[in-house]
């Protein structure tokens, strides 16, 4: 059996992604690495990523805290990078979960140029998302968008500003200014609702004639600051200091598909989850990574929101289920008890899968679409990310008479310069262009393959696997390039084999 210890040879610092849309089992690779790194760093995203995570009896979300605090026995340091989106509100509350369960955070730090979550985000997000139907991308809600697009309109504010009040102040103001006359025009009972969400402390920031209390705001951060001034510090600068000196693990959040940068534009999120995004995030070079982990969940994918997915199950029908908005997972287990994923029936088949592997949004508990997985979207993922990867959730399948492999696509819309060609009308393609549009218009291409119908969540080695499964994954290597080494037959820490 091989150990970490065989597979991180000569690695300091390690990135751990996921190549797809996000929501493919990155916590469980953190917290697997956890035991072997010094350093855990986030560097992209914000309260849109979640992971669950056992305390005690109890399972807690959590959305922005590195999930290696967890190990801090060992006195780990975790650190959230300036490429985050910091929402003093959900880490606040994080770390009085810390505190209810007797966990220590002494040495959790943040950067002080990491990008601040105001209110006004979580608003301008909600109400845009609750107005625009044609452009809807099925957001989180956190304020990701505003909050990155604050940072290069160069009105943004940083976790420092909450140490300044007077700085804070002007800023804060500033900020607003657009926003307030843009919300001036939107449906007022729409901006109402969302500004007595929970989220945004049921009213506390409304202004029936501004729309903001200023005031208000001021207070709320000022607590924030009391609570989190001590954690805040220069982290870009101190992890370049113990690169190649300390073992560091960089974690991810979302996926390639969800950069801005390089994801299924413009269906992504506002940050870069790429290994380049992670790097400039905790303020290191993407060269100073030994090695990057990019996970690929198998052999079937999903994605949360709206945008092109090529491969789902149940084709439209499903993503129009999954994004009604009021579908969760008691209602689909009572609707759909007995279908099983050999369903004949697509719809019930992609519910099936989603039972089985438990694919119900962290952050949202919208259902998460289904469908099988794309070795074009893999072939271009490759380049965000390298080649060596981990396949995760192997088991989910474990009772699949059929797995299907799409191998190519077949375009199918109307001609479309791309570069210097045109796409025709039956042409193939077997790297995914990441246009929205074009993958909309893409047919995928099966391969099928036998499936192994034996439980895997107990092997521990390579040679044990079905073979089945091998010759699948060996298939997935020639026809892509990819290195399988790591694979994950389980949501246990024991459930994983190193190739
Ligand atoms: P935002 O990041 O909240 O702006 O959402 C933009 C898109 O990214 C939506 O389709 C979300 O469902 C998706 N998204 C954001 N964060 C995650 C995540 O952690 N997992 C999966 N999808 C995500
Ligand atoms: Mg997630």
């Amino acid at each position: 059996m091989k150990s970490i210890e065989t597979l991180l040879k000569g690695v300091k610092t390690l990135a751990v992604v996921c190549t797809q849309w996000g929501d493919t089992g990155k916590g469980k690779f953190v917290d697997y690495f956890a035991s072997w790194a010094d350093i855990i760093a986030r560097g992209t995203g914000g309260a849109n990523a979640g992971h669950t995570i056992k305390l005690g009896e109890d399972e807690h979300i959590f959305h922005l805290i590195p999930s290696g605090i967890l190990h801090d026995g060992a006195g780990k340091v975790n650190i959230i990078g300036q490429g985050v989106a910091f929402d003093p509100r959900i880490v606040v509350d994080e770390l009085n979960i810390l505190d209810d369960a007797g966990y220590s955070y002494d040495n959790l730090y943040f950067s002080h140029n990491a990008h601040l979550v105001l209110p006004q985000h979580l608003v301008m997000d909600r109400v845009k998302e609750g107005t625009d139907g044609e452009t809807k991308i099925g957001t989180t809600g956190r304020g990701i968008g505003p909050v990155y697009t604050d940072h290069y309109a160069r009105i943004g504010l940083k976790l420092n500003d909450i140490l300044n009040p007077s700085v804070f102040r002007k800023k804060l103001e500033r900020n607003l200014r657009d926003k307030v006359k843009l919300l001036k025009l939107a449906d007022p009972a729409l901006v109402k609702e969302v500004m007595y969400h929970p989220d945004l402390l049921h009213g506390k920031y409304y202004d029936p004639e501004k729309i903001f209390n200023i005031e208000a705001i001021m207070r709320q951060y000022s607590e924030y600051a009391l609570r989190l001034k001590d954690k805040i510090g220069d982290t870009e600068r101190y992890l370049r200091y113990y690169l190649g000196k300390k073992n560091i693990l960089l974690e991810g959040a979302q996926g390639n598909l969800l950069s801005v940068d390089g994801g299924t534009y413009p269906f992504v999120t506002s940050s870069d989850p790429s290994v380049r995004g992670l790097a400039k995030g905790v303020g290191i070079f993407d060269t100073d990574i030994d090695l990057t982990l990019g996970i690929v969940k198998a052999f079937y994918m999903t994605r949360v929101g709206e945008g092109p997915f090529p491969t789902e199950i149940g084709g439209k029908l499903s993503e129009e289920w999954c994004g009604t908005g009021n579908v969760n997972r008691s209602l689909e287990l009572e609707m759909y008890w007995n279908a099983t994923v050999n369903d004949t029936d697509p719809m019930r088949q992609s519910v099936a899968v989603r039972l089985a592997g438990g694919e119900y949004g962290a952050t949202t508990g919208r259902p998460r679409r289904v469908g099988w997985l794309d070795l074009p979207l893999l072939r271009y993922s490759m380049g965000l990310t390298g080649k060596d990867v981990i396949l995760t959730k192997l088991d989910v399948l474990d009772d699949a008479d059929t797995i299907k492999l799409c191998v190519k696509y077949q375009y199918r819309g109307p001609d479309y310069a791309l570069g210097e060609r045109v796409l025709k009308k039956g042409d193939v393609i077997d790297v995914a262009p990441h246009y929205a549009e074009i993958l909309e218009q893409c047919e995928p291409v099966y391969k099928e393959f036998k499936g192994w119908k034996m439980k895997t969540s107990t092997l521990r080695t390579f040679e044990e696997l079905p073979q089945e499964m091998r010759d699948i994954i060996a298939y997935i290597e020639k026809e892509t390039g990819v290195n399988v080494r790591v694979l994950s037959l389980g949501p246990d820490r024991e459930e994983t084999v190193i190739v």
